[in-house]
């Protein structure tokens, strides 16, 4: 009788995680050896459990130069972190969900990147998105004026054309601003010059660089196609239809969704 008992409560040890054999023995994940003192780039994610978010920080752990990594959000940070977390790497990866851990999830922060808010429906421009993000923009940028001044900030968060400004703007009210250390990211459209070029020549797109100036919205986009290397040369049409294709690469995703 007593040792049914006992293969019983061995049994429920295993299907019950309150007693699993890790907290049974005083290991949790909470005490277990951190790995976050290694030197490194303690790098922050806001808006960490999205469509951009995700990947993002999951190549953020995969990163040898990160040590630790916030994932922020205002939904689903939970499930993220735990996921993120089991990546056979070194960075130590922390969750914080909402505004009430905004704090603690910017303090000491090397680089905080943004990719929080709403993406384009179709039908929509980049400046349709304007009314949300910027609100959204400009409470996370005061954080981090607050919490940690001297980071680099990377906005995601269309329209980059405006978010950025609302950013500046922030950071100036608040006396920290560095416009060495506020950046918009645009790679996606040097990202699809580069393989829509590589199209049109029938080379591979790791072998063309293709320059992007400008904005990141529609005809702000400005692709150089008289400076990509290797040196060559359009017919009309096809500049043309490059310079279309590359200023609506966006579009032609959020139309297929
Ligand atoms: N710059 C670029 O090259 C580029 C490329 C793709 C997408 N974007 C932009 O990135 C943004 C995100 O796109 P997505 O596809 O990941 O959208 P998504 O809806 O999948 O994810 C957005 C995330 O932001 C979170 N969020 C909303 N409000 C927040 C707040 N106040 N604080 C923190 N997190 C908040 C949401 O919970 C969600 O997890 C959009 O504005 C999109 O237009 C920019």
């Amino acid at each position: 009788m007593q040792r049914s008992a006992e293969r019983i409560a061995t049994i429920s040890a295993h299907l019950n995680p309150s007693t699993s054999p890790h907290q049974m023995e005083g290991l949790s994940a909470a005490n277990c050896r951190a790995k976050g003192g290694s030197p490194g780039f303690k790098v922050a994610i806001l808006g960490a459990a999205g469509g951009i978010g995700q990947p993002l920080a999951m190549l953020m752990k995969m990163n040898p130069l990160v040590s630790v990594l916030h994932l922020y959000d205002v939904a689903n940070t939970p499930g993220v972190t735990a996921d993120i977390s089991h990546m056979d790497t070194g960075a130590v990866v922390r969750g914080f969900l909402g505004p009430q851990q905004l704090e603690d999830a910017l303090t000491g922060m090397d680089l905080v990147v943004i990719p929080a808010g709403v993406p384009r429906k179709p039908g929509m421009t980049r400046d349709d998105l304007f009314n949300i993000n910027a609100g959204i923009v400009k409470t996370l940028c005061e954080g981090i004026a607050k919490c940690c001044p001297k980071a680099i900030v990377n906005i995601i968060s269309n329209p980059v054309n405006s978010t950025v400004p609302i950013a500046a703007e922030v950071f100036k009210m608040a006396g920290t601003f560095d416009p060495r250390r506020l950046l918009g990211v645009t790679m996606l459209d040097v990202v699809r010059a580069n393989t829509f070029v590589a199209e049109v020549l029938g080379l591979d797109p790791r072998e063309v660089d293709v320059p992007v100036v400008g904005g990141h919205a529609g005809v702000t986009i400005l692709p150089l196609l008289s400076q990509i290397k290797p040196p060559c040369s359009f017919t009309p049409a096809e500049t043309e239809y490059l310079t279309s294709r590359i200023q609506n690469g966006g579009t032609e995703v959020v139309e297929v969704r």
